[in-house]
């Protein structure tokens, strides 16, 4: 019979190499399906492929097909319907080796080493120094960190790169906004919403007088040509305050980043870089300016600006220079750049030119698009003002939490602790819920919301479960369990196998929603569950049984909460 350890995936290992020494189909060529009903079986394989190649009846075949499978497979029930052959696993089997396999890995279920020897490297969070981190930028922040931690559970090598913008030319406004105005404003106490302030004014002042706008070129152009003087200090000095800001938001997040490369980390690559493209024979002058012609990709793509008639570069420049660096030091086999939908033009160009070039490296760079953060009275600016400012959300959610704990769990000890567990849990779990380059609206109500499809509920099935283990008596988990008592959790136990595959695909796809819907899905079965089976006083063999997949269940639950960053405290 099967060995302690042998998950799902074994068993339909095992189902696939039946059907392939009984009919010589290729393998990878079939795969199987879920039945019609759960009834019917674990899973389908559909026989019409093969009826056509052997010109039969697709239900004669199955019949016949079944026969032969059931003489070779071992505690796997195989059943003809009509054109289809239903599997169905031995549930002692299944309960065996799934929980023992579960329970032995405990917080390393669902890894992998397939990615192993190769890299991948993630652009992600990104924010623009001397400007508020806005919820806006909480979505590249925590779907990267995801994504991320999704490639290391497969064994990848990751490097996190946080791209912060500190270079162009709103600097030289912001350098000249300092020397005018620094004077009238507090700058140590917080920093971001003073610059904030004096780049709105100088923004629009600037429109009425010119002078302003020269003083800000000619700053840019004092940054750009490296020199170690007045406006370089003053630059650095807001880099710096922004920098302290962010680290605490990026704390409560606990997101940390491997590299920390600004664009102006790219300075020195930036003429070297030029010249690079400028060899390759793909640029021409247009106006004073150097550009990358991009028409042969269609009539409306703008070409990519490299250098401007004044000499200082663009966004887009750093961005080549940071790809061909990344390229050089890590030879990645994905490079991900987790940003808004809004730069699809952006990265779509980025791409253009390195095909133009040649590059053979390109189709590994993907622009991992997401939607935009609205708020019901419409798009976010800060040069509106029309923004919400991320700490300020996380105080709110944290609150509300509070709130809500003291109401239901008024005894909880560590209740300051906690609420900051949900109500950060909440706010990340909320922007990893739907498919990442659907627009999220931003309503206050849905985000602290502890019921329904949100994180909290999700933390607090991890907190029933682990409060029935502890319940549970020392040792009752290790008599000898008596499978049959989960005869009908087949489709829990089934759901628990599902999770390995659950982050291949989520990987892959850069898609962190995959996980959250998976555990939604979860967190219902299991308190269904938990509702039709007492665990809790029952005999022995029962309750070893159903503690076990309790166990199992918690493992994954928490497990899931850790890919997407939610922690999951032990009680709420
Ligand atoms: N700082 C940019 C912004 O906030 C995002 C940078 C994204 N990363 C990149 N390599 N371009 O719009």
């Amino acid at each position: 019979m099967f060995a302690q350890g042998r998950a799902v995936q074994e068993f339909i290992a095992s189902i696939e190499s039946a059907i392939i020494a009984a009919t010589g189909l290729e393998p990878g060529s079939f795969s199987l399906e879920s039945p019609r009903k759960a009834e019917l079986g674990d899973f389908a394989f559909p026989c019409f492929l093969l009826a056509k190649r052997d010109k039969g009846n697709p239900a004669q075949i199955a019949g016949k097909l079944a026969e032969q499978l059931n003489a070779s497979l071992e505690g796997i029930q195989a059943t003809a319907t009509g054109p289809y052959i239903n599997f169905q696993i031995d549930r002692s089997d299944l309960a065996r080796s799934l929980l023992g396999s579960i329970r032995s890995q405990g917080a390393l279920y669902g890894n992998s080493e397939e990615g192993r020897g190769q890299t991948v490297v993630i652009d992600l969070s990104s924010p623009n120094i001397a400007k508020p981190m806005s919820v806006g930028h909480l979505r590249s922040t925590v779907i990267g960190a995801a994504i991320q931690r999704l490639h290391d559970a497969l064994g990848y090598q990751t490097v996190g790169i946080n791209h912060i913008g500190d270079w162009g030319s709103q600097f030289g406004k912001l350098v000249a906004a300092v020397d005018r105005w620094g004077g009238e404003v507090d700058l140590e106490s917080d920093p971001i919403k003073a610059l904030l302030e004096l780049y709105v004014r100088y923004h629009n002042e600037e429109a009425t007088d010119p002078s302003l706008q020269d003083a800000a070129r000619a700053a840019f152009q004092e940054l750009e040509s490296g020199k170690e003087g007045h406006v370089r200090a003053v630059w650095r000095r807001l880099t710096e305050l922004s920098m302290q800001e962010f680290q605490r938001t990026y704390e409560r997040l606990h997101v940390h980043f491997d590299e920390i490369r600004g664009e102006s980390f790219y300075e020195d690559h930036l003429g070297p870089i030029i010249e690079r493209i400028v060899q390759s024979g793909v640029t021409e002058e247009s106006e004073g300016a150097l550009i990358v012609s991009l028409k042969e990709f269609g009539e409306n793509v703008p070409p990519c600006l490299l250098r401007k008639s004044d000499g200082t570069t663009l966004y887009a420049t750093r961005d080549l220079a940071a790809a061909f660096h990344r390229w050089e030091l890590y030879h990645f086999a994905r490079c991900l750049y987790v940003v808004g939908g809004d730069q699809r033009l952006h990265f779509q160009q980025l791409k253009y030119v390195l095909q133009r070039m040649g590059v053979e490296w390109e189709p590994k760079v993907e622009h991992i698009a997401f939607g935009m953060m609205r708020l019901p009275e419409g798009k976010m600016s800060t040069r509106k003002g029309q923004v919400v400012f991320l700490e300020d959300v996380l105080d709110r959610a944290v609150a509300e939490a509070a709130k809500i704990i003291a109401e239901k769990n008024p005894e909880l000890a560590n209740s300051a602790e906690v609420a900051e567990q949900v109500g950060v849990g909440a706010v990340i779990f909320n922007d990893l819920k739907r498919e990442r380059v659907k627009d999220i609206e931003f309503v206050w109500s849905e985000v602290l919301s502890f019921e329904g499809d949100t994180g909290p509920y999700v933390q607090y099935t991890h907190a029933r479960l682990l409060s029935i283990l502890t319940k549970a008596d020392a040792g009752a988990i290790d008599a000898a369990p008596d499978w049959s008592a989960l005869a009908d959790s087949a489709g829990l136990l089934l759901t628990l196998g599902q999770f390995p595959g659950v982050i291949r695909k989520a990987a892959t796809h850069a898609e962190p929603s995959e996980v959250t819907q998976y555990l939604l899905g979860l967190a219902r079965e299991i308190n269904s569950w938990i509702a039709a089976n007492r665990v809790l006083g029952q005999a022995p063999g029962v309750m070893a049984a159903r503690l076990q997949l309790a166990d199992a269940a918690r493992i994954v639950l928490h497990k899931g909460l850790a890919l997407l960053g939610v922690s999951a405290p032990e009680s709420m």
